[in-house]
């Protein structure tokens, strides 16, 4: 791999782990599973290890995962929380024990195997024996203060009997019981909400609610499994620590183990796999730790985990059953997947009768055949997926799957034209049939029911199956349709069948009416994400949002149009380059001629870089630029701003407007003379800067007071403009 290979792969791993942390963290809605998330993390730590001039402060590999939400007060940790290194396989595991052996010079260690519970992290606060604080781990040195809602968990005491130490922060999980989880969506798919994946999302998303009264319907449980800060220290191990955690009649782990060396760790961990299906909260591997409080101290921690645990992780359950045929779904963009329509089986507390074949590709990369025996996968517990097929226990004359001939050569929602296109996968760019047509039920119903979605206009109560139904009803075209539609229609709406019908009720159809009205007001990078322009994701959304006032300029951008006029310029600059190996000069005079007309691209190139293109983010490429462009050409895309017009909804950007310090990034560090931080930070905002967190080869200025420590260090290392708040002020006044 090349140093410039390198830094792209990096670049791209640290852009997919921030955006399913994102998923993972904040909005407990996983795409991936767990398994894929630490393949892609390690693979960034591996990359960064062989490339240690890549290693940034703000790597992923770097620090724990930020779980903070709005709306909640947030509060210091009084010792930080960290997070685990994993592992998956035993040598690995054995390196932990070998790297340990070398600090304590010692190879006979004592270490305790508990489980790993799948919840959230908490930080419970009892000052005087009576419970005071919870708070989350946030960025693990603070999170948000939970405590109303962590008080409506039953089985935790609020005070600790006896004589307790006057300050003690307990740490542990908190998770939702499987029970509770099947109980929660059975509620969700009688209101036709969407249902939640596993009980960690739930879990997740209820300690997040604001809504105290909510949460304690959700009936959430907690286990504690250590301590952060305590005075005065009342134990002396891990294994003390637990006895003591039960003897406070607080929850704790179903079975622990305390052990001798890694050979009775490793039994340890084997037993656990065995037990730990029937705990009540899940599991998804074992967290390995010294016992010795005073040993733990001396192995120490790095800043994002301790040297002295490690947490092993149990490969994802598997079950093997038989593929009774394949059915093909229409998503939103009008790609045509294949699902596995299976013998029901039991697998990871549940019975699965579909699961994801991904794409056709996979399907013949992994040679899957209708009728075979298939090995299925629930990791994470996200949607089940088919790993493996039998070939050698194939029944005769299976035939190979063909989407094209299985679909008869169209969509089969619309009976629409299909064609070939390229797609990402996650095994790379793979190939897939789409349907043509923009307004096929199934595309206008995933787009709708996208509209409607958390992370876009968040109308809650129009999940995927009120989103079909609407549009079964023809109730809706394009999205906004949904404005059209009276409450009494919604009230009404079945979701049922006609000889079983299940009305969606007056309360629901009042909260889509409110949330629709609500979403009037969202800014300009919402409506864009929640637009469905192919090409244009969440954070190419944003940026496009900062940079426009509203719809009509972005249908129209000039910066777009800059974007594509540059990469057509390059494109004319490579084939005109004297020394272009596609395209060789062949005479001097030709030489001299392209020399002269490459000098005239690259004035042009500089021109656009230094107007229209300053500052632009690698977000919006020409990519972005054809399609967002093509888009609102279109007639749909027509259709669309007329419809908005007509509903007087005219979304308004967030536009910057530029100052001295456009595309420049600065770093804040120590304390200023005069200019609080918050002051400093809004003028380097108003002047159209960006204020960042650390300091690396690309930052503009490091803005340094009093005090200022590691930033300044890093900034003279790495040869970064250094300024004290007088420069800084000269900068403002534009010199
Ligand atoms: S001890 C210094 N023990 O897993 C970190 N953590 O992936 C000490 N977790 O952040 C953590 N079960 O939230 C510990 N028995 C257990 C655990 C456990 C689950 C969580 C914890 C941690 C995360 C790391």
């Amino acid at each position: 791999m090349s140093p410039d290979e390198a830094r792209k792969r990096i670049a791209d791993l640290r852009a997919q782990i921030e955006y399913h942390d994102e998923l993972y963290y904040r909005q407990a809605k996983p795409e991936i599973t767990d398994f894929d998330y630490d393949f892609r993390k390690q693979e960034l730590a591996d990359l960064e290890a062989t490339w240690p001039k890549f290693v940034a402060a703000d790597s992923p590999t770097q620090r724990v995962g930020d779980d903070r939400a709005p709306g909640f007060r947030e509060v210091a940790h009084r010792q930080k929380m960290l997070s685990l290194d994993n592992t998956y396989n035993e040598t690995e595991l054995r390196a932990f024990h070998t790297r340990l052996a070398k600090i304590l010079e010692t190879d006979d260690l004592r270490y305790t195997v508990e489980p790993k519970i799948d919840g959230l992290a908490v930080s419970l606060t009892y000052e005087g024996g009576n419970l005071v604080r919870a708070v989350t781990r946030g960025q693990g040195d603070r999170g948000d203060d939970i405590t109303a809602n962590v008080l409506t968990i039953h089985s935790l005491p609020r005070t600790l009997p006896g004589a307790a130490p006057s300050l003690v922060e307990i740490r542990g999980e908190i998770y939702l019981t499987a029970a509770q989880f099947e109980r929660i969506n059975a509620e969700r798919a009688a209101a036709g909400e969407e249902l939640y994946a596993n009980p960690r999302n739930v879990a997740a998303g209820t300690i997040k609610l604001l809504d105290a009264a909510e949460v304690a319907r959700r009936k959430l449980d907690i286990v504690l499994y250590g301590f952060g800060f305590c005075a005065p220290e009342v134990v002396q191990s891990q294994t003390e620590l637990q006895q003591q955690l039960r003897a406070w009649g607080l929850p704790v782990v179903e079975k622990y183990w305390t052990v001798r060396g890694l050979d009775a760790a490793w039994s340890a961990i084997g037993e656990l796999d065995r037990l730990r299906r029937a705990f009540a909260y899940g599991t998804d591997g074992a967290v390995v730790k010294l016992d010795a409080f005073a040993e733990q101290r001396q192995a120490g921690e790095t800043a994002k985990s301790p040297r002295w645990a490690i947490a092993y992780k149990y490969k994802p359950d598997t079950a093997r059953t038989r593929l009774k045929s394949i059915t093909i779904q229409v998503g939103k963009t009008g790609i045509l997947s294949p699902v596995a329509e299976l013998e029901p089986v039991f697998l990871s507390l549940s019975t699965i009768s579909r699961a994801t074949l991904h794409n056709e590709d996979e399907i013949r990369r992994k040679d899957i055949r209708v009728g075979d025996l298939v090995e299925i996968e629930r990791a994470g517990e996200v949607i089940p997926a088919v790993l493996r097929s039998f070939p050698a226990e194939r029944l005769a004359g299976a035939k190979e799957f063909d989407l094209f001939a299985a679909v008869g050569g169209q969509c089969p929602v619309c009976g629409g034209k299909i064609a070939r296109v390229e797609v990402d996968t996650i095994s790379g760019v793979g190939a897939a049939w789409k349907c043509q047509n923009y307004d096929c039920r199934a595309q206008r119903a995933g787009r709708l029911g996208f509209f409607c979605s958390r992370r876009a206009l968040a109308i809650d109560g129009v999940g995927d199956i009120v989103a079909a139904r609407l549009v079964e009803l023809d109730l809706v075209r394009d999205p906004p349709d949904l404005y059209d539609v009276p409450l009494a229609t919604l009230a009404t709406l079945n979701l049922g069948t006609e000889t079983e019908p299940r009305v969606f009720g007056e309360k629901n159809a009042t909260k889509i009416v409110a949330a629709r009205a609500a979403a009037r007001a969202l800014p300009l990078e919402k409506w864009l994400y929640a637009l469905s322009i192919p090409e244009v994701g969440e954070s190419t959304a944003r940026e496009l949002g900062r940079r426009h006032r509203n719809l009509a300029e972005v249908a129209d951008a000039k910066l777009l149009r800059a974007v594509l006029r540059k990469a057509a310029l390059l494109e004319e600059r490579e084939l005109a380059a004297p020394a272009s190996r596609k395209n060789p000069a062949k005479s001097d005079e030709e030489k001299a001629r392209r020399k002269e007309l490459c000098a005239r691209l690259d004035a042009e190139i500089a021109g656009l870089e230094a107007g229209d293109l300053a500052g632009v983010p690698s977000e919006i490429g020409p990519a972005v630029a054809a399609s967002t462009l093509e888009f609102f050409a279109s007639t749909p895309g027509q259709r669309l701003l007329a419809k908005l017009r007509a509903l007087g909804i005219d979304p308004q950007g967030t536009v910057q407007i530029a100052g001295v310090l456009t595309g420049k990034t600065l770093v804040l560090t120590g304390t200023l003379p005069t200019l609080k931080r918050e002051e400093a930070e809004q003028q380097i905002l108003a002047a159209g800067g960006k204020v960042i967190g650390s300091v690396s080869k690309k930052t503009s200025y490091v803005l340094a007071g009093a005090d200022a420590g590691s930033k300044l260090e890093k900034a003279q290392a790495l040869g970064v403009a250094i300024i004290d708040e007088a420069k800084f002020l000269q900068l403002l006044q534009g010199n």
